[in-house]
């Protein structure tokens, strides 16, 4: 038994207007905020770290869950950081880290959740041996790095199986996912989404937004 949920990527909106944006996405029906963290290094694109964290939870209240993803090569400099800056939920890189278990771990003492992400590369079994341990495993649908890419049918046995093996897990899929490619994802037993381009880029993200999540439901 789980629950739907619709998180947007902030990556593709009007960054001066990052606080703008995300009350925006919450007014139009989002269940929470995927927060992508890229550091140039794990992944060939820069993005923001924990002081615009920090600003985006004093702009926006407490409520909003925010999902960090975080696609940096030293996931473990930055836990303490995001939790004090507010962030709900640390998502890293298993590809990132030669101690997951350690950094689960640290995670869950500064008080957030534990997401871990696997790459389009990486195989599902790898990440298995952590499930029991983490909140949420995130698919990757596209190679991290940048909004508005393809998402890529061929990762959906990741979360069947997933989904199988683990029938209360959460499953993010994260990637050029929107109104085209999200019967696959429901299909499959994902029910953590997150579209960037698709809504943030939509005249109407209220509609796009409600209809994921009426398909992910169904
Ligand atoms: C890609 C990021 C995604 C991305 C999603 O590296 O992790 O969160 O911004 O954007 P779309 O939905 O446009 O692929
Ligand atoms: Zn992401």
């Amino acid at each position: 038994a789980y629950t739907a949920k619709i998180g947007p990527s902030i990556l593709s909106s009007d960054l001066s207007q990052l606080g703008r944006e995300c009350e925006r996405m919450m007014e139009c029906g989002a269940d929470y905020l995927h927060l992508d963290v890229m550091d140039g290094h794990f992944v060939p694109n820069l993005t923001f770290g924990h002081p615009m964290v920090e600003c985006l939870r004093r702009c926006i209240g407490p409520d909003p869950f925010f999902d960090m993803h975080m696609m940096v090569s030293r996931p473990e400099q930055w836990v303490k950081p995001m939790a004090a800056a507010g962030a709900n939920q640390y998502t890293f890189h298993l590809e990132a880290t030669a101690n997951p278990g350690n950094l689960i771990k640290e995670i869950r003492e500064s008080g957030m959740k534990v997401g871990l992400a696997i790459k389009p590369g990486t195989t599902v079994e790898e990440l298995a041996p952590w499930a029991r341990q983490i909140d949420m495993a995130l698919v990757m649908t596209v190679e991290p790095g940048f909004g508005g890419q393809k998402f890529m049918e061929d990762m959906m046995p990741k979360v069947s199986w997933l989904r199988s093996q683990f029938p209360s897990l959460d499953i993010e899929v994260d990637g050029g996912v929107g109104p085209d490619s999200i019967h696959r994802c429901a299909e499959a037993g994902a029910n953590m989404i997150v579209s960037g381009s698709a809504v943030v880029s939509s005249d109407d993200p209220r509609s796009v937004i409600a209809l994921l999540k009426n398909v992910v439901i169904e």
